[in-house]
């Protein structure tokens, strides 16, 4: 059904679907499908009781099982924002790299993964702008071995960007640094 489509966007953890009722607000083409996927019954659930439209599937499945649905060089876009720290944390990174490897794979050759992700002080104070930085460019460099080509980095999140859990972020912005990923699929055969 999905390949009727001009255009694939997914939202991975789409949670409520607050964020994705905020992007079809923004930008809502009705020859673009928007998938969310989402793994807790009742967070689906709030989500499609909020989204209705024939371009818009709502997937209760892991990441891992759903990315499995969609083809190789597919997916024009993946948004993931606040992803949980199984999927981004430093310390558990052989858990997640495969994940990132595969969005790669399932993305076309010009499509783009816009990650929206935290650091927070392990002691819960402020964040230095040493930490900071030195964390940014871990992360960037974890996404460039991979093979993705950083098309944008900026400090916080993409302004029209809003849902439950981003907005409280944004409300302690001193212990909690928000930075914007949009990640873009090289042309090169590096995975
Ligand atoms: C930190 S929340 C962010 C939710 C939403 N994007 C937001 O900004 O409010 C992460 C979401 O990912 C979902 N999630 C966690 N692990 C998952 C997995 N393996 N597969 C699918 N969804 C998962 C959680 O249930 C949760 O809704």
């Amino acid at each position: 059904m999905i390949s009727t489509f001009d255009k694939v966007l997914v939202e991975l953890g789409v949670g409520d679907g607050q964020l994705l009722a905020k992007i079809l607000e923004y930008s809502n083409s009705p020859n673009t499908c928007y998938v969310g996927i989402e793994i807790d019954p009742k967070q689906i659930q709030k989500a499609r009781d909020k989204l209705r439209g024939r371009n818009i599937y709502l997937i209760n499945d892991s990441f891992e099982n759903a990315l499995s649905y969609f083809p190789d060089d597919y997916v024009d876009e993946f948004i993931f924002v606040l992803p949980p720290p199984s999927y981004i944390d430093k310390s558990m990174e052989s858990q997640w790299i495969l994940l990132y490897k595969n969005i790669y794979k399932k993305l076309k050759e010009k499509g783009t993964l816009t990650i929206v992700t935290e650091i927070i002080n392990d002691l819960l104070g402020p964040v230095s702008d040493i930490e900071f930085r030195s964390w940014k460019n871990w992360l960037s460099s974890k996404f460039v071995t991979i093979g993705f080509i950083i098309k944008e980095m900026f400090d916080d999140s993409p302004c029209h960007y809003s849902s439950h859990f981003l907005d409280q972020f944004k409300a302690d912005q001193l212990r909690i640094k928000l930075i914007t990923l949009i990640l873009a699929k090289s042309n090169s055969q590096t995975i």
